[in-house]
């Protein structure tokens, strides 16, 4: 069975528990409405440690003021029971106020300069310093040995990780592959908001992100393979907010080989859907 925890008391109980039996511990940071792509984190975690520990929190800090923060989809029941049967062992379930206990606004804030200005960080202002500000608090809350984030966001992992060693946490981070629907979307929670009409033109994110890996191997330049990205998604319907070429540490590559990743932010209506992929330019 899996625990419910909903007081940081209890919270710090179950981890002392654990520590005491010398058990490793696994966290799973989420904001619910739960699906394949985070549940592979869980199995991730588990390889790593013995216990598995998830938290699902809307954090209202890393919303902007016209993003969907009210209307993000909360599927309570749902996430429980898929968590028990991904084999979770507990599911921490902070409230805001036990979040921010001084209130959002008086909240210490969290500022990870560099890579987090860019990309996403740059159409986002303050969203990493809200992410970053909510995952320090959890990882002090929940301690864990290993915590598993997906490469779906792989600028959130980048900059969540300059954190974690700036700071010197002691924890080791875990990077779970993209999981897609069978047309290659990237799941997520906002997929729900598409129209069924937009739902089929999403899947050509991926696919422009193919086209791109294809064309930088074919030898064309970034400049060249970013424009034709972005004209692509434009043309059948995107607004698009960046179709870029990236080193791994998301810095902007001269056009010698080594390691890639492509990376998209692009919206159809008032859904935005970002995806990315890696490899390595011959
Ligand atoms: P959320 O969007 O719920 O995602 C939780 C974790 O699941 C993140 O690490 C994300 O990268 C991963 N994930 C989402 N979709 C995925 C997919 N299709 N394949 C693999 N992994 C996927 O990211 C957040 O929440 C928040 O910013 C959080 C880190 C919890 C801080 O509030």
């Amino acid at each position: 069975m899996i625990e419910t925890i909903t007081e940081l008391q209890r919270l710090r109980a179950c981890i002392l528990g654990w520590r005491r039996e010398g058990l490793r511990i696994g966290f799973v940071p989420t904001m619910g409405n739960l699906h394949a792509g985070h549940y592979s984190l869980v199995a991730l975690a588990r390889k790593h440690a013995d216990r598995v520990i998830s938290s699902v929190f809307v954090n209202p800090t890393q919303f902007g003021p016209n993003e969907d923060f009210t209307r993000y989809p909360r599927t309570p029941e749902a996430d429980t029971s898929g968590l028990e049967a991904a084999g979770c062992d507990a599911l921490w379930l902070p409230t805001v106020e036990s979040m921010y206990p001084f209130g959002v606004d008086l909240a210490v804030r969290m500022r990870v300069p560099g890579v987090a200005d860019v990309l996403e960080g740059a159409h986002r202002p303050g969203h990493f310093d809200g992410v970053c500000t909510v995952v320090a608090r959890l990882l002090n809350q929940v301690q864990p040995d290993v915590a598993a984030f997906g490469k779906k966001d792989f600028q959130q992992v980048a900059v969540i990780q300059q954190m974690v060693t700036d700071l010197a946490y002691p924890l080791t981070l875990l990077r779970g592959e993209i999981v897609r629907e069978p047309d290659g979307l990237a799941m997520s929670s906002r997929n729900q908001y598409l129209t069924p009409e937009d739902r089929v033109v999403a899947a050509e994110i991926h696919r422009t992100l193919q086209a791109m890996r294809e064309r930088l191997q074919a030898g064309a330049t970034r400049a060249v393979v970013e424009a034709e990205g972005e004209q692509r998604l434009a043309q059948v319907g995107f607004a698009v907010d960046y179709a870029a070429v990236r080193a791994p540490d998301l810095s902007e590559p001269d056009d010698a080989p080594g390691p890639r990743v492509v990376l998209i932010a692009a919206r159809l209506g008032r859904t935005r859907l970002i995806d990315n992929l890696e490899f390595t330019l011959g």
